[in-house]
């Protein structure tokens, strides 16, 4: 018998993590009000059109609507930024695979270029290498609600007329330069899935400041109806992406509790900080000044094999939960090396026929951050960050109790 649970020895940490989601009788009547009013729908009720003012000035803009997932708020973003079939969209592949599919969805091709190591987010200087006569957009992904280098994206976005569509679906309530995030590229998505910090089950939203882009965006998620237009107009060719009052009901009661949320999330990552930083061979995802609020959709590290005797991170893993402790690998592929993107060359697919003359072949394709990062990152989703401080305690503890027995499981 060892000394790590993995081997028999005792569990690091007994007590248990929070559960996801979080909910009262609040939750409850909200949604039971809106049974009792009949007006199920957002053109009958009031409650979508309202929390759409809530949640685009939370997110400091001045525009906003509600849609039915982050996927489809990503599809109407590059829309309203003006991608079209045949166009070329930049994008990262250390992310979830909506950011590529969208662009996918509206006839467009996602062009795969690398993330930096510290924050794994876009790199700026990899968007002019792959820039061509097509690319019509950038889109960053603040991943885990860590913001992109905004700054250096939008500038050389500006220079080559590009339009910044951001993903920004881990980042409720996060800042960069003191702001929150959504009118800070041209459109902004949002996603209120099941497992992000604001959830109303599925959702999404669409942020911009552009007046002119919110009327577009408004066409796009109505089934190409004109604001202030017919019922039975429709100039634009565009699907109905609208979502129902029941979601918006939910959202309101659970935006009340996300300042709460988000300062426990920061209270219990400032601690997990201060000790794992620390640890030879585990280094967490860099914030700096910029950051001034991380929408914490997790806890993100990078795990260095070396530091535990070439420990492999599916062993790491496993030890740790083992241990009581909840982490995962996260993205564990580049999105080129999904199914998709390998069989992308056939003709059904617009990189294929029939907008493009060129073929694009994922299979060359080779990122090697993002790469390194899928083989070595750790996630610890946000719902564990809501945990007692002292739990964060018990992760650094089960860490160092791997490091210094690692031999165990050699
Ligand atoms: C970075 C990122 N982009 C887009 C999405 C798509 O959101 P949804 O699942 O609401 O369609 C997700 C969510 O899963 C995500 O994590």
């Amino acid at each position: 018998m060892g000394k790590l649970a993995l081997t028999g020895g005792e569990k690091t940490v007994t007590d248990p993590w929070p559960t996801w989601p979080i909910w009262d009788e609040r939750d409850i009547e909200a949604v039971a009000e809106v049974i009792r009013s009949g007006k199920w729908g957002s053109f009958a009720g009031d409650r979508v059109h309202r929390f759409q003012e809530r949640f685009a000035a939370f997110q400091d803009a001045a525009f906003g609507f509600c849609v039915t997932s982050g996927t489809s708020a990503l599809e109407v973003a590059l829309r309203a930024a003006g991608v079209s079939a045949g166009d070329e969209v930049i994008v990262p592949p250390y992310t979830f695979i909506a950011t590529a599919t969208a662009p996918l969805l509206i006839g467009a091709v996602p062009v795969f270029v690398d993330v930096e190591p510290d924050t794994y987010n876009l790199d700026p200087d990899c968007i002019e290498p792959a820039l061509t006569e097509r690319t019509r957009a950038v889109c960053p992904v603040h991943v885990a609600g860590r913001a992109a280098n905004l700054e250096r994206i939008n500038a050389v976005a500006r220079k080559h007329n590009l339009a910044v569509v951001t993903d920004a679906c881990h980042c409720w309530g996060a800042e960069y330069k003191g702001k929150k995030l959504g009118a800070q590229g041209d459109v902004g998505a949002f996603s209120f899935q099941s497992s992000k910090n604001l959830n109303c089950g599925e959702g999404g939203f669409v942020t911009t400041n552009d007046e002119r882009l919110g009327d577009h965006i408004y066409s796009l998620v109505n089934i190409g109806r004109r604001r202030g237009g017919g019922w039975y107009e429709h100039p634009l060719l565009a699907g109905n992406a609208r979502m129902t009052e029941f979601q918006a009901a939910l959202l309101d009661v659970q935006l009340d509790r996300l300042p709460e949320q988000m300062d426990r999330r920061d209270a219990a990552a400032a601690r997990l900080h201060q000790r794992i930083a620390n640890i030879e061979g585990i280094t967490p995802q860099a914030e700096g000044p910029d950051i001034t609020r991380h929408g914490r959709h997790g806890y993100l590290a990078t795990y260095d094999p070396a530091a535990f005797g070439g420990l492999p991170r599916a062993k790491f893993l496993e030890a740790l939960h083992a241990e009581g402790v909840p982490f995962s690998g996260g993205w564990t592929l580049p999105l080129y090396k999904q199914d998709l993107f390998l069989h992308a060359h056939d003709a059904d697919y617009p990189v294929g026929r029939p907008y493009r003359d060129v073929r694009v072949d994922y299979a060359k394709v080779h990122c090697p951050v993002t790469e390194h990062l899928c083989e070595h990152n750790l996630w610890l989703s946000q719902q564990f960050l809501l945990a007692d401080p002292a739990m964060m305690d018990g992760i650094a503890d089960a860490i160092e109790k791997i490091q210094a027995n690692y031999g165990e499981l050699l």
